[in-house]
């Protein structure tokens, strides 16, 4: 594990945290860290996607869901990140139009996707408050946003080559049955629990069409065409 210092971690909505770190890291679209912001307990470590990663720095976009990551929140500059990765296998690079579908925290890691992709849109959809979408805007080439709706609603698959989301199960459910029968590409990025991050314990197995995949390694993102989106619970 690598030990960074902490330059921000600033609350940019209710419970939602952007933590940025100090160094030059590593990382492809899709792939995460595991963080720990504490010494001994929890034991395990926390996977939090890249979000972004600039010369100098690399950034966390979180929600405080439990013991983890409110540790994570209470970090102030100055203070210890231990960080381990880049781990998983993340989206693939496309040479057309992407469509990034992100459904709340799930927009996490298609940020830096758009960063890293030449033509991109995002569509972003929020229960009940929009966060981050001035630097999507800034990043892609449109961005539309629905709060309180369904952002698959407002996306039309036509001109784009791939679409690569994260969010809720029935989000991306919605999306698979929006591009069946359609020549695009849906790539999928599956939050399941995890414990060691790296392959080792098989906490994070998922049933694919090609036998069963550790959602840490051989994921977190995956053609949907491989999984059965019916069959999986978020954990
Ligand atoms: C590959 C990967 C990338 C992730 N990227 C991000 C990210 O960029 N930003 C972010 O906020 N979160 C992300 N998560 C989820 C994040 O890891 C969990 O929210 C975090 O580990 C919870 O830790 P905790 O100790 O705060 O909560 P815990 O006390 O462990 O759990 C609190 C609650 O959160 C639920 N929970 C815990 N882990 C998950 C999970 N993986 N998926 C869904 N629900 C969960 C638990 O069931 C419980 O209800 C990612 C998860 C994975 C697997
Ligand atoms: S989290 Fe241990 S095998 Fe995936």
């Amino acid at each position: 594990m690598s030990v960074t210092t902490v330059i921000s971690n600033n609350q940019i909505a209710s419970d939602i945290f952007v933590l940025t770190a100090e160094g030059d890291y590593q990382g492809e679209m899709g792939q995460f860290y595991m963080l720990r912001g504490w010494d001994q307990f929890p034991i395990l470590s926390r996977p939090i996607s890249i979000h972004d990663i600039g010369e100098g720095y690399i950034s966390f976009l979180y929600r405080v869901v439990g013991q983890g990551t409110e540790l994570l929140s209470r970090l102030k500059p100055g203070d210890f990140l231990g960080l381990e990765g880049p781990y998983g296998n993340g989206f693939p690079v496309i040479q057309g139009k992407v469509a990034l579908v992100g459904g709340g925290m799930g927009t996490a890691p298609l940020y830096y996707a758009a960063k890293r992709l030449l033509n991109s849109d995002a569509y972003l959809g929020f229960s009940y408050e929009a966060f981050r979408v001035e630097e999507f805007r800034h990043t892609t080439g449109q961005t539309k946003v629905n709060i309180g709706g369904y952002i698959v609603d407002d996306f039309d698959p036509t001109g784009y080559e791939a679409v690569f989301t994260c969010g809720p199960l029935p989000m991306m459910r919605a999306l698979a049955t929006k591009l069946q029968g359609t020549s695009t590409k849906l790539y999928v990025s599956l939050e399941k629990r995890m414990a060691c991050g790296i392959g080792a314990c098989f906490v994070c197995s998922c049933a694919t069409t090609n036998g069963n995949r550790k959602a840490c390694k051989d994921g977190p993102v995956f053609l949907a065409e491989e999984v059965d989106l019916d069959d999986l619970n978020s954990h």
